[in-house]
């Protein structure tokens, strides 16, 4: 049949039944097969959907688990035992900072933000939320919770808890109410002028703290982060060591922690730098810096891109025999001659090139404390009233006690 013939059965009454049959199925199909591509087409994205958002869910568990894997795994590699800070629940900290709302941000650092949270039942809170999540910050972290864990003295800042729930660590702190050393030196030094005796109490207490870390907790720990602004005043001026992200025991070095070359700028001990080997003399001359700054006031480094920084300057004026125009107002006017001089040669021996020849930690907080002593003696004589804390009031050391120059004499 040719096609002409063809087209004409189809205008056949007869066949057109046929023909509308063939259409009215050929709709159907097709509607049915659009019907049937959509659905495939809906259930396609849905599963894509539900795919991205199952592996988000369980990248942020992964996260959370990171942190709490790796906690665990230090943990069990080290000494476990001493484990016994409080896990918090996110909720709690969460309220406590009022979602951490900007208003109470206490302060921001590299590592992370730390704000002031209220507890529920009324305590005040220091709590550290990591900046971003990388491994090296979690290790961090986590190298701060295992350190500050073994410790209890009362010159060192106490960590509460930390909460595993979230994707970033939380850190829980005892809260230390009058801010840095750094913010009553520098910043306003009008708004709390600290006297010279609680300048000198204040090295004092900060020498007594790292002794202790690097002698008396039961794997040396080294700091390796000393400067005004990690040291914390309370109302009244006890001086408070914090920030341990890069402190390292020397029993968590064995590890596989990775080693930051860390540290600030105006602080680091030169043959630290050289050598990258961090030991208890780079806390040494740190400190050496933080008591310069206690008898200057002036800072470590200043914004100033030409000032040579404060121990250049501290040394060369000591050697020209200037020392008194350096120094700090308050310390010029209330300090004793020989008072000054014998920190000014502290801090000369703390700073020396060498770190072999600097004094031990331990030697720092016994000359320092015996300064105090007669200084206190003094007082006494004078019916000076000060409130502050005498270093002999053990029952407050908590379970651990300082080593003191009592050992020693
Ligand atoms: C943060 O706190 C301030 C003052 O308490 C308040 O006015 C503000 O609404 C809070 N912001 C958020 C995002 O909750
Ligand atoms: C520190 O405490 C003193 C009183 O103890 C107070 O006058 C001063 O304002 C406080 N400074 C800061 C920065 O909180």
């Amino acid at each position: 049949m040719n096609s002409a013939a063809y087209i004409f059965t189809l205008f056949n009454p007869a066949s057109c039944q046929y023909f509308c049959l063939i259409v009215v199925l050929s709709i159907i199909i097709y509607c049915t097969g659009i019907g049937i591509a959509t659905t495939f087409l809906i259930l396609v994205f849905a599963c894509v959907w539900m795919h991205r958002k199952l592996k988000k869910i369980e990248e942020k568990e992964a996260k959370k688990k990171l942190f709490k894997r790796l906690l665990q795994q230090q943990l069990s590699s080290g000494k476990g035992s001493v484990f016994e800070t409080k896990l918090f629940v996110t909720k709690e900290l969460e309220k406590a900072t009022d979602n951490f709302n900007e208003s109470r941000i206490l302060g921001k650092g590299e590592l992370g933000t730390v704000y002031k949270g209220m507890q529920s039942d009324g305590t005040i809170v220091a709590v550290k939320k990591s900046n971003k999540i990388d491994r090296d910050q979690l290790l961090q972290f986590i190298n701060e919770v295992l350190i500050l864990s073994q410790i209890n003295h009362r010159h060192i800042v106490k960590l509460l808890g930390c909460c595993l729930e979230t994707e970033v660590p939380l850190l829980v702190y005892e809260f230390v109410s009058n801010g840095t050393l750094s913010q009553h030196l520098h910043d306003d030094p009008s708004a709390g002028m600290i006297t010279w005796e609680n300048r000198l109490r204040i090295a004092a207490e900060v020498a007594g703290a790292l002794s202790y870390l690097h002698s008396c907790a039961s794997t040396a720990i080294f700091h390796r982060d000393i400067k005004s602004s990690n040291i914390l005043l309370d109302e009244n001026y006890r001086a408070v060591v914090s920030d341990f992200g890069l402190s390292r025991s020397v029993a968590i070095d064995r590890t596989h922690l990775t080693i930051l070359v860390g540290g600030t700028f105006g602080y680091l001990d030169p043959e630290y730098i050289r050598s990258g080997q961090p030991n208890d003399k780079s806390d040494v001359y740190a400190f050496g810096v933080v008591l310069a700054e206690l008898l200057t006031g002036q800072e470590a480094v200043s914004s100033d891109k030409s000032d040579v920084g404060l121990v250049i300057r501290f040394l060369s004026s000591m050697k020209e025999n200037r020392l008194f125009e350096i120094l700090d107002k308050i310390v010029a006017d209330e300090g004793l001659e020989e008072e000054i001089l014998f920190v000014a040669k502290l801090v000369k021996r703390c700073l020396k090139l060498n770190a072999r020849k600097r004094p031990g930690m331990k030697e720092i907080a016994a000359e320092l404390e015996q300064l105090r002593r007669i200084k206190e003696g003094s007082i006494d004589k004078q019916n000076f009233q000060d409130g502050y804390c005498s270093i002999s009031e053990k029952s407050d050391f908590c379970n651990v006690d300082l080593i003191t120059e009592d050992t020693d004499e």
